[in-house]
């Protein structure tokens, strides 16, 4: 007798921290890593949207994003433009959690 195991397995949408706080999970519903940090009323200066200007240029403390397309502006290796990306993995980023909605253990209790 042949058993099959069907396993099944789910896309988690990464998890997007600031500074080590977890302020919100990226889903499709999110056009860009930036809109989706406005969503949640982070602060970050954003100019183009487009990836020419550099105006919004973020360190990438952990984690790893896609581009939609690729980005005119120049980047180091540990740094990302929220205005044209998307988490591909859950990612810190090097902003301030301040005045932001995030997710704490008095929510979970
Ligand atoms: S706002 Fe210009 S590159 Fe992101």
């Amino acid at each position: 007798m042949q058993v099959s195991l069907l396993i099944l397995t789910f896309n988690k949408p990464p998890i997007v921290s600031l500074q080590g706080q977890p302020v919100l999970l990226y889903t499709q519903q999110h056009n860009s890593l930036l809109a989706a940090l406005e969503f949640k009323r982070v602060r970050i200066f954003s100019e183009c949207r487009n990836g020419f200007c550099g105006a919004c240029k973020t360190k990438l403390i952990s984690g790893q994003v896609k581009y939609k397309f690729e980005p005119i502006a120049t980047l180091a290796a540990d740094e990302c433009l929220p205005c044209c990306c998307q988490p591909v993995t859950d990612i810190n980023l090097d902003l301030s959690a301040d005045g932001v909605d995030v997710v704490t253990n008095k929510q979970t209790a």
